[in-house]
């Protein structure tokens, strides 16, 4: 199969890497560095390279151009694709859409409310700290990541709303605001292919969120991945696809809408109950550079019959561990200078280094937050960690900062 992934960051890498081994013929848009040595790397809007590339199969990595209606444009000029349309994309985009329709859809989640001013907002969050509720306050729009306030007691929640709805700190994203009672417990995310109503869900792979060691500082796009998670049961997943992906595919039908692509669903259980957090309409960054070390073949043609609307063939998924730490730049979640070059050294076998934020100029260097993905597999975790971090330690640019505590216990 021809295939056209489109992005240029780690997952797009991962995806790119996946379908390359597994001997299809892939090119990038715009790709990376890393995408540059399987792959071709496209330039042009999606619809120009996809009209002069012919792909079979087209995968949009990012949530921005689906959100912007991409897939809808490609799939009118008669292209194959993977990743839902303007009208699912919204699950993503608006945290408000995403509660109305897990409400709608009887999906256990939150307690919640929506707000457009901060005195009513304000209000709210009192009611709820006043019969004894602690709230999580959300920008609706994309914040990229940065829009959660997980608050601890009321005066947080009162200034993470003026912050929002009053000094406009995500700008427009932050005009409407989810107020949420916040739950405690274990929390997973299912990356789900989907084709209409029928869908199989990847391996779940575990995520961390956090900058700094031990789940410290701030919030991040994800510092490192691995899979399989011993710690989350197999009832929470069947409890998920029951009570959260079937309900939700079944109302998005009921609205007209024809969703094909992935369904990432973020979870959290609370007294043995699964809870929806939210819906990513898009793989998971850095989930799938985890993931796609853990498939065999079949992910390219699964996922093309997704993207006609023919169902979902599940993936043969193997038995062994692979684990994935992030190494990013210097200042990252924060502002972070570009350009610093990077050396790579000798590798061990079983490690890939994904790029997601590299550029030639005229050698390797920085361009972005998180930098690679390094991933490896192993017979366990211990040994799919020892050699990632073995591939870590092949990597050097000046502020290289990274996580020593991935899949660690
Ligand atoms: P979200 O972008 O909605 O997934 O939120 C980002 C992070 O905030 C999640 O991964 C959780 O760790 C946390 N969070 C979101 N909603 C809640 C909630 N209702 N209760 C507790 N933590 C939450
Ligand atoms: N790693 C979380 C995400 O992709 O949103």
């Amino acid at each position: 199969m021809r295939i056209l992934v489109v992005g240029g960051g780690g997952r797009e890498h991962a995806l790119v890497w996946r379908f390359a081994r597994d001997g299809h013929e892939v090119a990038a848009l715009p790709g990376n560095p890393g995408t540059a040595t399987i792959a071709a790397n496209l330039t042009g809007t999606p619809l120009e390279a996809a009209r002069n590339w012919r792909p079979d199969l087209i995968v949009i990595g990012p949530e921005d151009p689906l959100v912007a209606g991409l897939a809808d444009e490609l799939r009118s000029a008669g292209f194959v694709v993977f990743g839902p349309g303007a009208d699912g994309a919204k699950l993503e985009a608006s945290k408000a859409f995403s509660k109305s329709m897990m409400a709608e859809a009887g999906v256990p989640t939150a307690a919640a409310g929506t707000f457009f001013d901060a005195r009513s907002a304000a209000d709210y969050a009192r009611s709820r700290f006043a019969i004894g509720r602690e709230v999580v306050v959300k920008a609706s729009g994309n914040a990229l990541g940065k829009g959660v306030v997980v608050c601890d007691t009321l005066d947080e929640a009162i200034a993470a709303c003026q912050m929002m709805l009053v000094d406009r700190a995500y700008g427009e994203a932050g005009d409407t605001v989810v107020i949420e009672d916040r739950l405690r417990g274990p929390e997973f995310s299912l990356l789900t292919i989907v084709s209409g109503d029928e869908f199989w869900s990847l391996p779940v792979a575990q995520d961390y969120k956090r900058i700094g060691d031990g789940d410290t500082g701030p919030n991040t796009g994800g510092m490192g991945t691995y899979s399989p998670v011993a710690a989350i049961r197999r009832e929470w997943v069947a409890d998920a696809e029951d009570r959260v992906m079937r309900p939700v595919l079944r109302r998005l039908a009921e609205q007209g809408i024809a969703y094909r692509g992935m369904l990432f669903s973020g979870l959290m259980v609370q007294d043995g109950e699964v809870n929806c957090l939210e819906f990513n309409v898009r793989f998971g960054d850095p989930e799938t550079q985890t993931i796609m070390r853990r498939l065999g073949s079949g992910l390219a043609e699964s996922i093309a019959e997704a993207a006609r609307g023919d169902g979902v063939t599940p993936v043969e998924v193997r038995e062994h561990a692979a684990v994935t730490v992030v190494v990013a730049s210097e200042g990252y979640p924060g502002a972070v200078e570009k350009g610093r070059p990077i050396t790579i050294g000798s590798l061990p076998d079983e490690v890939v280094v994904f790029h997601a934020g590299t550029a030639m100029a005229p050698d390797l260097v920085t361009s972005g937050g998180r930098v690679f993905g390094v991933s490896a597999i192993g017979d366990s975790i211990a040994e799919a960690r020892s050699r990632a971090y073995e591939g870590v330690d092949a990597i050097r640019f000046e502020g290289m900062q990274f996580r020593r505590d991935i899949a660690g216990t």
